[in-house]
This record gives structure tokens, C-alpha cells and sequence, in this order.
């Protein structure tokens, strides 16, 4: 499972962070990754302060494979793949990438939870991509729905683009170009017109897209509420996505805005634990409730 999202500190690691834990809790073996490359930090929520080993031994080849660096957390059921910092990890090369979505699916372990980085850059598409859930977490304010959207077009593109290349047929590259533009092409706003101008090129084509469009279903985080206004917000992402690019965030799920998180992370401490009884403990493991109960497991 990917936990994906906008920059602008939105909680994708205090939700990966809580959410393992709270999966954890529920007995189901998790291991979660800092794949936040070059900006971890993901064990200072766990409270995890030395890390015996972290991804940049896996990247150096100090090790054999992920399972090595699969760190103890001190929570039954819970591993811990601390990320790495060594200069250049953020532009991890294909073969490297690659090794380690090959480790990331050999892991022993039902449930496989990954903090990415920010925003949509080629590494956090690529391990969104190869997921086979997606969180995808914003807040309720205005930017990150703009964001997110952004977010999740990139990703459809370049999963599209993808399968296009296998394709080899440069009229679709060229149209999914123009796609991009949507100033000088603006009849390719919309998916069901790039579906449509996909069919005169290839009819194969336009099956492929459709059953690529409906694969891709994120589950819509809405953090930080404050009140039920906000869980609008999760309809209007739901309206973008579904007109724009042709994707079916058919889940809402919301985590209340709570200062119980910040005060858990001054102390370094995970906020799950330090309030068992709180409000967003509550929220977390309902949403860990609905993942096991969908049985998604990687
Ligand atoms: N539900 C919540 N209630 C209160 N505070 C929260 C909540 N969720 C997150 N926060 C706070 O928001 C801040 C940012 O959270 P976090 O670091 O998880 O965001 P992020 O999306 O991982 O950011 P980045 O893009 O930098 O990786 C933290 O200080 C955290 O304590
Ligand atoms: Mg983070």
C-alpha cells in the first residue's frame, strides 16, 4: 500500500506511522518503509532513534536483500525500513528502482506500507504505480485539493505513457503530448475525449486505458477536519477526478484534525500510543479496519 499525497506537510508519514502500527495492533504482520528518498524521517514518529540499518545499505549493497534491513520496532507484528540519505538517493537509478520493487514484494510480511515522498515526481509515481492500494492523503484547504488533483494526473499520464511505449505507436505518444497541453488543446480536457481520440488511433488501445483507468482506485484521505464542511473537500476532489482523468476515488476516508498528534510528536512518541483513547486513534484504526477488511495485501 502507498500512502501518497501533496507537499505542504498534509500527514502522510504520521498517517503511515499510525496506520502500520494500528494494522499491527489488529494482528496482521506489517512492514513500513520510509521511501521518502532523501527526506526521511519517518522513524522520529515510530520514536525510533538509532537505526541499525537503514535503505542506504540496501542501495550500497551492503546487504542481500530488503528483508536484512527489515529493522524491529518494538511492536509485535511491526517491522521498520528506516530510509536512507546517502547523496543522489533521491534519483535512484531504473535498475536500482527496480531491485527494490522486486525486495519491497519478497517481503515476509501481509501487509507492505509505503511513506512517500511529496508530490508526483518520477520515484513516488513509480512505487505509487506498482502498489496495490493507494492512500492518498490531503487536507481539506484549497491548495492541496489542487495539488492532489495534479498529483493523480501526473500519475494516470505516466502510467499511460507506460503502457503506450508497449504499445510502439508514436501517434498515441504524440496525442498524450498534446494531452498535456491543455491551453492549445483544450478538446483534451477531459479523459473521455483522450479515450475517444485513443479509438481512432487503436481500439485495442482505448480497452487498455479504460481497464488501466478503472485498476486505479485511491482511497481519499481527508486530514486535519475540523468539521463537516471540510469533508466537502472530499467530494470535489471525487468530481475533479472522475471528470478530468477519469478516476474513481470511490472511497472517503477522514481523520480528524487533533492536538493530541502534535503534542505525541514533541515527545517522540507514536501518536496511536500516547493516546489510545484519542480521536485520531480512532480514525486511524477504523481506517485499518476497512483495509484488512477489503483484504488488500500487496
Ligand atoms: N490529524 C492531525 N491532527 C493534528 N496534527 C496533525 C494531524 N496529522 C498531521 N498533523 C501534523 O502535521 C504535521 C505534518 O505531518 P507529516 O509530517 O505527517 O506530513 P507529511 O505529509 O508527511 O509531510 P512531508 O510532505 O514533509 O513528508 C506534523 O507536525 C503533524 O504532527
Ligand atoms: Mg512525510
Amino acid at each position: 500500500m502507498a500512502v501518497v499525497g501533496p507537499k505542504g506537510g498534509v500527514g502522510k508519514t504520521t498517517i503511515s506511522a499510525n496506520l502500520a502500527i494500528s494494522i499491527s495492533r489488529l494482528g496482521k504482520k506489517v512492514v513500513v518503509v520510509d521511501l521518502d528518498l532523501g527526506a526521511s524521517n519517518l522513524n522520529s514518529y515510530l520514536g525510533i532513534r538509532n537505526s541499525k540499518y537503514t535503505l542506504d545499505d540496501f542501495i550500497l549493497n551492503k546487504v542481500n536483500s530488503l528483508q536484512d534491513i527489515v529493522l524491529e520496532t518494538g511492536f509485535e507484528n511491526m517491522g521498520f525500513i528506516c530510509g536512507g540519505n546517502i547523496p543522489g538517493i533521491a534519483n535512484l537509478h531504473y535498475s536500482k528502482k527496480m531491485k527494490l520493487i522486486r525486495n519491497l514484494s519478497l517481503l515476509e510480511c501481509d501487509y507492505v506500507l509505503l511513506d512517500l515522498g511529496a508530490g508526483a515526481s518520477f520515484n513516488v509515481v513509480d512505487f505509487a504505480i506498482i502498489a496495490k492500494e493507494s492512500l492518498l492523503v490531503t487536507t481539506p484547504e484549497v491548495p492541496s485539493i489542487i495539488n492532489t488533483y495534479v498529483f493523480l494526473k501526473t500519475l494516470v499520464f505516466r502510467r499511460l505513457e507506460f503502457a503506450f511505449k508497449q504499445f510502439k505507436n508514436q501517434q498515441l505518444l504524440d496525442l498524450l503530448a498534446q494531452a498535456k497541453d491543455i491551453e492549445k488543446n483544450p478538446h483534451l480536457k477531459k479523459m473521455e475525449n483522450i479515450i475517444k481520440a485513443v479509438e481512432l488511433i487503436d481500439g485495442k488501445a482505448s480497452e487498455l486505458i479504460l481497464k488501466l483507468l478503472a485498476r486505479l482506485k485511491p482511497a481519499l484521505v481527508l486530514n486535519r477536519i475540523r468539521s463537516d464542511r471540510d469533508l466537502k473537500s472530499g467530494t470535489a476532489i471525487q468530481n475533479l477526478t472522475k471528470e478530468y482523468i477519469g478516476i474513481e476515488c470511490s472511497k472517503v476516508l477522514s481523520v480528524q484534525e487533533d492536538a493530541s498528534v502534535g503534542y505525541a510528536m514533541a515527545r517522540m512518541k507514536p501518536a496511536m500510543l500516547e493516546n489510545p483513547g484519542s480521536i485520531f486513534a480512532k480514525d486511524i484504526t477504523k481506517i485499518a479496519k476497512f483495509l484488512i477488511q477489503q483484504q488488500v495485501y500487496f
